[in-house]
């Protein structure tokens, strides 16, 4: 009989670990099932866990210059977060009360060889997708809040117990509290909870809630986290290696260039032989490389930009003034083009993007004043008055 999809077992959220097996499982199961989907708690990951360092030398490693360190201490009764960071001092830690308050230091594998050494079970991952191992001593109560981490994290308890909640509801809400330092979610709602002796080990991959507490005496956590860079960080960083490797002498080019329908339009042959001479364009969509070129192009040599107006025109104040005659001068360092998109069409400003009437975007770009005879229409009041307010248009009042 074939097994439907419904009748298979749910993967368990908690296993049992072994001297030989600290997942509790193979690493290509764990791959397949746990990591990057779904969090596990491993009893005794790490039967007989002995932690390679002593607290007074996590401490002392906290004062040291170069050491990234933070203390951290709540006020439960005020819900505020008091947040030190190293190097801390001797004075640091006498002033810290009897509880809740936690020290955490990070990338304790550099300084310490034993540490280090924590990171050999995790060798089944590539080396370079581990950042650190980052220890945290706590007092009963003591611990960061409820949060959310971008990286994979094996939290290892390593002394004294830590009560662990963490939610695994996908649609859990993410928004930070403003009103302290840590980024510590507004709402927290856990799914689970356990409290973890020394051994065990919960894997977190990103983005899921969690929040744990020092529980009954002193506390030692060790976090191996990943590193996983974002795609702002790639793209940037892939963007200046290819920059760099460019010849200066390759550049823009149109030999094919026909008149110009309309000023400053950045036209379809613009767009298509942007494509031809970039071909990592390709992962633009059409809008996307229009939005882009617009706003670098007329960012581009610019040795100085519009100043945004002291005051700011109101749109009774700038109706009045056009009746009278008044006229909108382009700023002579504004550098504006356009560009007809799918839904609209945009007008460029010094790097800046306005939605605007292809009809007006291509006026302002043809004319250096534009006066009305008409009242303007609310779509185009919506694109006067911001680019007076950048500094882009000034208003040249009519001759008494
Ligand atoms: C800790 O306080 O040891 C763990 C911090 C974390 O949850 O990332
Ligand atoms: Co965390």
């Amino acid at each position: 009989m074939a097994i439907s999809p419904s009748s298979r077992k749910p993967l368990p959220i908690e296993v049992r670990g072994s001297a030989d097996r600290p997942l509790g499982m193979s690493p290509a199961q764990f791959l397949r099932d746990y990591w990057q989907k779904r969090p596990l708690l491993i009893r005794q990951a790490f039967p007989d866990f002995v932690p390679p360092i002593e607290p007074n030398d996590l401490a002392g490693l906290a004062c040291e210059e170069h050491a990234l360190s933070r203390l951290i201490v709540h006020d439960e009764r005020r819900d505020r977060w008091q947040v030190k960071t190293g190097p801390l001092s001797e004075d640091d830690f006498a002033a810290t009360p009897d509880s809740n308050w936690t020290l955490l230091v990070q990338d304790v594998d550099k300084w310490d060889a034993d540490v280090a050494a924590l990171l050999q079970p995790f060798g089944f991952l590539p080396s370079w997708r581990v950042d650190d191992v980052m220890i945290s001593y706590a007092e009963p109560g003591g611990g960061v809040g409820a949060h959310v981490d971008q990286y994979d994290v094996f939290l290892l308890q390593g002394l004294g117990q830590r009560h662990w909640a963490i939610s695994d509801d996908p649609a859990a809400p993410k928004a930070f509290r403003t009103d302290v330092e840590l980024k510590q979610l507004q709402q927290f709602e856990p799914t689970h909870e356990w409290l973890l002796e020394p051994g065990d080990m919960l894997y977190l991959p990103p983005g899921v809630p969690h929040d744990g507490v020092a529980f009954g005496g002193p506390c030692m956590t060790f976090s191996i986290g990943m590193r996983a860079p974002s795609q702002a960080e790639l793209t940037g960083d892939l963007a200046d290696y290819l920059a760099e490797r460019l010849p200066e002498e390759q550049r823009y080019a149109d030999p094919d260039l026909k008149p110009a329908a309309a000023a400053g339009e950045i036209d379809r042959a613009a767009l298509k032989r942007l494509r031809e001479s970039l071909p990592f364009t390709a992962a633009l969509d059409e809008d996307a490389l229009r939005d882009w070129f617009g706003r670098f192009i007329t960012r581009y040599r610019n040795a100085q930009t519009p100043l945004p107006a002291v005051k700011p025109l109101s749109e009774a104040q700038l109706l009045a003034q056009l009746k009278a005659g008044a006229e909108l001068l382009r700023h002579p360092w504004s550098r504006l083009a356009w560009s007809a998109g799918r839904i609209g069409a945009t007008l460029y400003a010094n790097g800046q993007a306005y939605p605007a009437s292809a009809e007006l975007a291509r006026l302002l770009c043809a004319q250096r004043s534009l006066g009305f005879s008409r009242k303007p229409s609310s779509a185009e009041l919506a694109l006067l008055l911001p680019l007076l307010a950048d500094g882009h248009l000034v208003l040249r009042r009519a001759r008494a």
